[in-house]
Formats: structure tokens, C-alpha cells, sequence
């Protein structure tokens, strides 16, 4: 039974400046419990000031050199973009790999593109031709920046896919 009725059980009349251990370790114990609750609530705070925003890939981003990019032919994706990069004599064009259905990254098959999430189809210009899928998958448009890299727009879409095809002539 402690025998001041206070949570350190010191003698509040007392003047003698020494505390007893039990009273530094509570003491000790109410700082940590103070500190640690300080660090949780500070570490949840930054947390909720660091902007999302920085996580989200910009939207627009550079595919390379055009000498590099247009001296290759095929088709590459670009996991990071979520899109594929088409080269052909010399010209490219960038097409989404986000599925229009509820965002799933398509796959390349041999007859377009599928969905593996619901099983949406689109032929290999994009158009969906099967499954859940509302729309066809979008072209990006490409350009030619001032730092002479090929960059791409994702904010500026096209369905044609001829128009779509950018080159330097
Ligand atoms: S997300 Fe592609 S079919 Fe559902």
C-alpha cells in the first residue's frame, strides 16, 4: 500500500530534493510512454502531409533518343508506364496497357490484347472486341521535346491509330 496517495509516492511536503528508484523509474517509464507516443503521432502526421501525388508516374515521360528509339522495329512494354512503345520504318506510337474495363495491365497475344483479369479482348490496333471491356485502349501522342528526347503525352489520347504514329519527317 503506497503511502502518499500519488502516482510517484513522494511525500508532497517533503524538501528533500532526492527521489526514490521506484519513483525515477516511474518517472523514467512516463517519459518513454511520452516519447514513443510523440514519435507515433509525428511519424502518422508526416505521413499524411507527404503529398501521394509523388508516387503517381508523371504524365508525360520520355521514351529515349529518337536516333535510338526509330532505328529499332517492334513492340515493347513499358511496365512502369503501363503502355507499349511500337516502333516502324522510322515512326512510333504509344499505346496504353490499362485495360478499360477496371485497370488491369493487358497482355500482348497474338491476335491483339488480353485482359487477364476478366477475360476482355482488343484487337491489335485496340479496339475491345470482347468481354467486359467498354472501350478500346487508347494511342498516346508523342512528340519531340527541346531536350531532343521522344516524349510522350498521357493526357493528350487518340483512337486513330494511323494518326497516332509519330516520326521526324
Ligand atoms: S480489368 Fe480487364 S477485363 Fe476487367
Amino acid at each position: 500500500m503506497p503511502k502518499y496517495r500519488n502516482s510517484l509516492n513522494v511525500d508532497p511536503n517533503s524538501n528533500d530534493p532526492m527521489i526514490s528508484r521506484r519513483s525515477f523509474l516511474a518517472l523514467m517509464g512516463v517519459g518513454a510512454c511520452l516519447v514513443g507516443g510523440g514519435m507515433m503521432f509525428g511519424a502518422s502526421t508526416l505521413g499524411f502531409l507527404y503529398p501521394n501525388a509523388m508516387k503517381i508516374p508523371p504524365s508525360v515521360f520520355a521514351i529515349g533518343r529518337p536516333e535510338e528509339v526509330l532505328s529499332r522495329d517492334g513492340k515493347v512494354f513499358v511496365p512502369k508506364q503501363k503502355a507499349f512503345v511500337e516502333t516502324n520504318s522510322g515512326k512510333v506510337r504509344v499505346q496504353t496497357a490499362v485495360c478499360t474495363h477496371l485497370g488491369c495491365t493487358v497482355n500482348m497475344v497474338e491476335t491483339g490484347y488480353a485482359c487477364p483479369c476478366h477475360g476482355s479482348t482488343y484487337d491489335i490496333h485496340g479496339k475491345n472486341t470482347g468481354g467486359p471491356a467498354p472501350l478500346p485502349l487508347v494511342y498516346y501522342t508523342v512528340f519531340l521535346a527541346a531536350s531532343g528526347e521522344l516524349m510522350v503525352d498521357k493526357n493528350k489520347t487518340t483512337l486513330d491509330w494511323e494518326a497516332a504514329w509519330f516520326s521526324l519527317t
